[in-house]
């Protein structure tokens, strides 16, 4: 009789929850058995100057053009003749210019200056300025007049929002600066530069940044970095840093490749090239895009070491991108681009007197930056690939045994006419050259990350370490301006991520792809993270990568779930210092998922606990009003034990850290 009671009330319960659409499970958690480590490397960032990441974005640089080296001279720049102003621009190479890498330089021939004669420019998109934060101008300028100039940065309704002077420009080259403290913000401001005498005066690297634009973290400034996206990437912690691409290491052609040697030194003399993103899309032009290098390599080490992150440089091999000219340089003629390789490792790790090490120095890092990563192409695919790859490995094991190298497996194999025939191929030359990494991309459907949570579970663990260098969910398609940076998506890559910790004996490192975009100047969605000229903002998918790399662990643990398999994902691993237990959960279903978590083996478990939940609806998005519509809310839990239920919320990722005792 009392048999039945209890039966029937656990009836009445059961019919209750699943009214309710309640599903359960048992996740069962072996806390006294260890997995494999997961490398410190294991969550990190794709840096690529694509959607004015770089120029216009990460670099604060605020004057588009500054030194008159785009191929239309004029561009980004118009001219400003006020009142009865007279005289005359011209942009020349001239007599005796700044410098032989940028010979382009503005004369202003001033008959009279009236009320303003001299040129505005438009920025990036505008510029944007911040009430109360100070701003530098600064001009490399030569005048036999006397000149002087006026600086103003004006709203786009007119108000002047900085204003500043240059007096007394006299005789050779010489920089010119002032400091001036904006009264307003505003986004879309421009810059003027008026002449106000009559004369003439040359002018080059005209050069805005906003003054807290150098970072000081670590004690050292990273020159010219936007402090508010420094910021969003540093919260991150990512342990890795690849960049400067992607496709931008192969250009279009070899001629528009990347050439990291062209990004170090005196910032007035790096060489602007044609940003291969400039034409890529018909859809998305952006004939004003360049690259400047003001972030270049030595940067790119010094922001890796403020944030912790492992540099990961990705060099070209000799091959343009593959999906464009697919240009190969010959194998007799590869010795330079080996070179190049050698003497990066140089750069970054060399002591203060060895050549490419004095060069570091002499930019204010005499300590070298202990890289240990190379990347030896970027998404190459083919023979040709696998003949230079051995040329470059031979040459670089040879002097630098200690360097890892990364290589590649094509792009998405999705994108191949002849599916992942090339990443077999590859796969089977790495297997017998043995790199120590390999680097695998997926650009897919969201559905098809949730599907594949399992992949690496059969990847053999005795060949090289997996890199996932490049994934994003695409709510649409590869190259689709439609994509989405939505919930629905964040969570079926935390669910592929789930599979990716697990096998972190298998994947060492990854990275999602791209990293951001200029909300007015994108080529690409989606991506990470979203910026104007004011704000920033992460998306549903920031926050998934930032709960994974915050809560990292060391050790996987293993895990079993009971029912819902293919809607709830879920891992677990230890956090040795801090003495507790994270488990990560990633709900993709509509319905509330009730958990008995059953951790094995563990011992004293703590009642209280930390939970920190990404939840809302499928179709949810963050935006520049209300950037954290998506965030994750941290509360405490007082249930935990060694086994406790939980309710995992729909369409949700969950971290629980447990301490045990
Ligand atoms: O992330 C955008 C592009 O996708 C990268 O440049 C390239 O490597 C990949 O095809």
């Amino acid at each position: 009789m009392k048999q039945g009671v209890i039966l029937s009330v656990l009836l009445g319960i059961f019919i209750l929850l699943s009214a309710a659409g309640v599903c359960q499970t048992t996740i069962t958690i072996s806390a006294d058995k260890s997995g494999p480590q997961i490398s410190p490397t294991m969550w990190g960032i794709f840096f690529e100057d694509i959607n004015f990441n770089g120029d216009g974005g990460l670099y604060a640089e605020l004057v588009k053009n500054r030194s008159f080296e785009f191929p239309k001279t004029m561009m980004g720049w118009r001219p400003i003749q006020g009142g009865q102003a007279a005289g005359k621009w011209t942009i020349t190479e001239g007599q005796d210019p700044l410098n032989a890498v940028n010979p382009n330089y503005l004369r202003l021939e001033v008959q009279n200056p009236g009320e303003g004669f001299g040129l505005t420019n438009e920025g990036f998109r505008g510029i944007g300025i911040n009430k109360g934060e100070k701003y530098y101008f600064s001009v490399f300028a030569r005048s036999s007049s006397a000149m002087s100039l006026k600086v103003e940065v004006v709203a786009a309704d007119g108000r002047k929002l900085l204003e500043g002077t240059l007096d007394n420009i006299t005789g050779d080259w010489k920089n010119y600066h002032c400091l001036m403290t904006a009264t307003e913000t505003d986004a879309k401001a421009t810059l003027n530069l008026l002449a106000t005498k009559a004369g003439t005066v040359d002018l080059d690297m005209i050069s805005l940044f906003p003054e807290n634009s150098a970072q000081q973290m670590a004690g050292r400034p990273v020159p010219g970095l936007r402090k508010d996206v420094v910021a969003i990437l540093a919260a991150m912690k990512p342990g890795l840093f690849r960049f400067p691409g992607g496709c931008i290491v192969e250009g279009h052609d070899l001629e528009t490749r990347y050439q990291w040697k062209n990004t170090i030194g005196d910032i007035n003399e790096r060489k602007l090239i044609i940003n291969r993103w400039n034409t890529e899309f018909k859809h998305r032009l952006t004939p004003d895009y360049f690259q400047s290098f003001g972030l270049g390599f030595y940067e790119y080490f010094l922001l890796s070491e403020q944030i912790g992150a492992e540099p990961l440089p990705i060099l070209n091999c000799g091959m343009a991108c593959q999906f464009n000219t697919g240009q190969l340089v010959p194998m007799d003629q590869l010795q330079p681009y080996v070179q190049d390789a050698l003497d990066l490792i140089e750069f970054a790790n060399g002591p203060a007197d060895s050549e490419w090490g004095k060069k570091r120095a002499a930019m204010g890092h005499p300590e070298p930056f202990k890289m240990k990563y190379l990347g030896v192409g970027n998404e190459q695919w083919g023979p040709q690939y696998v003949e230079r790859y051995k040329v470059f490995a031979r040459a670089l094991k040879e002097k630098y045994p200690e360097i890892q190298l990364v290589a590649a497996t094509g792009s998405d194999p999705a994108i191949f006419p002849n599916g992942d025939n090339e990443v077999k191929y590859l796969w089977g030359q790495w297997r017998i050259l043995k790199p120590e990494i390999v680097d695998e991309h997926f650009y897919r459907k969201h559905t098809w990350f949730s599907d594949n949570a399992a992949r690496y579970d059969s990847y053999a663990r005795n060949e090289p370490k997996v890199f996932v260098g490049e994934y994003a969910a695409m709510s649409h398609g590869v190259g689709n301006p439609d994509n989405r940076n939505n919930l629905e998506c964040a969570l079926a890559e935390a669910a592929f991520m789930t599979g990716l910790e697990r096998n972190a004996d298998v994947v060492v490192m990854t990275a999602y792809a791209p990293l951001a975009g200029h909300l007015d100047a994108w080529q690409w969605k989606p991506n990470l993270i979203w910026f104007d000229n004011l704000t920033v903002y992460g998306t549903p998918n920031y926050y998934v990568q930032k709960l994974f790399s915050t809560h990292r662990g060391d050790v996987v643990m293993p895990v079993k779930i009971d029912a819902a398999e293919g809607k709830l994902f879920v891992t677990a691993c230890q956090d040795k210092a801090a003495g507790q237990v994270i488990i990560k959960a990633v709900n993709i279903s509509s319905q509330p998922m009730e958990a008995t978590v059953d951790l094995q083996g563990a011992g004293i478990v703590a009642s209280e606990g930390q939970v920190t939940v990404l939840a809302g609806q499928p179709a949810d998005e963050n935006s520049v009003q209300a950037p954290t519509k998506v965030a994750p809310v941290t509360d405490t839990m007082t249930n935990a034990g060694p086994r406790f239920t939980y309710t995992f919320k729909p369409y949700s990722m969950t971290v629980l850290r447990l301490t045990v005792k």
